[in-house]
């Protein structure tokens, strides 16, 4: 006998709500949320059962945490691997994934989402709807692009760096860890400093 599929989501957000639909779509039958706003009840179709500080209650669940923050997502998610729990990737069915492409644990790959072959893709990221990642790329832990961004081939991103929606990353530019790439950007050089980058081409923002 198979045995069922169970995820618990941590955020109840509006990418909760999206990342609770690619569950769904990936098999999972029972699906809830924790959330530390306790005046949350459900969120979407799935019911908010608790707290993150009853996460001990699911150890024989698949975790996945649904939180935008890049530094609260991987305190959340280092903790809960130290103590064993085990964390959900998730990758939604109409997602096209290339050939020898890796994703790590605890990301998720959104609706219409492209990940170009060769590709390596970080612990806990998130390549939300409708983004592309080209080939080569190396896209570090907790990375977000955003709803329509588009990186071409042979980028690197650093770790915790949120790409805006819509923003673009020309091939072969290093972007360091800790930055935030604003809405609409054109990223045409490397960004060797933390910092929020937006325009085109992007610049930092003062
Ligand atoms: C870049 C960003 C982080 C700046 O946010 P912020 O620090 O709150 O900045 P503000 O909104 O106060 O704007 C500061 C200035 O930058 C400008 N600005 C803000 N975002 C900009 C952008 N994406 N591109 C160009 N200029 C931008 C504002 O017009 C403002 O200019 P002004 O001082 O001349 O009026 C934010 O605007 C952004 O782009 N966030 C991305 C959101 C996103 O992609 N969400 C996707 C979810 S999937």
């Amino acid at each position: 006998m198979t045995e069922e599929k169970k995820l618990v989501i941590i955020g109840a957000s509006g990418h909760g709500k999206v990342v609770a639909d690619i569950g769904k779509k990936c098999g999972y039958c029972e699906i809830v949320f924790l959330d530390d706003d306790i005046t949350k009840k459900e969120c979407g179709d799935y019911p908010v059962v608790g707290t993150s500080r009853d996460v001990c209650q699911f150890k024989d669940w698949e975790i996945i945490i649904a939180i935008g923050n890049a530094k609260v997502r991987r305190q959340m998610q280092q903790a809960l691997s130290n103590d064993g729990f085990r964390m959900a990737t998730l990758v939604h069915p109409q997602a096209v994934i290339g050939e020898n492409v890796t994703i790590g644990t605890g990301s998720v790959v959104m609706a219409g989402a492209v990940v170009n072959p060769s590709s390596c893709i970080g612990v806990g990221c998130i390549i939300n709807t409708c983004a592309s990642v080209d080939h080569d790329c190396i896209l570090s832990d907790y990375v977000h692009i955003s709803v329509g961004a588009h990186v071409a081939g042979t980028v690197t991103i650093g770790e915790g760096t949120w790409i805006g929606a819509g923003a673009t990353v020309s091939n072969n530019v290093n972007i360091t860890g800790e930055c935030m790439i604003g809405a609409g950007a054109v990223v045409v050089q490397d960004i060797k400093e933390i910092g929020t980058y937006v325009g085109i081409p992007a610049r930092k923002s003062k």
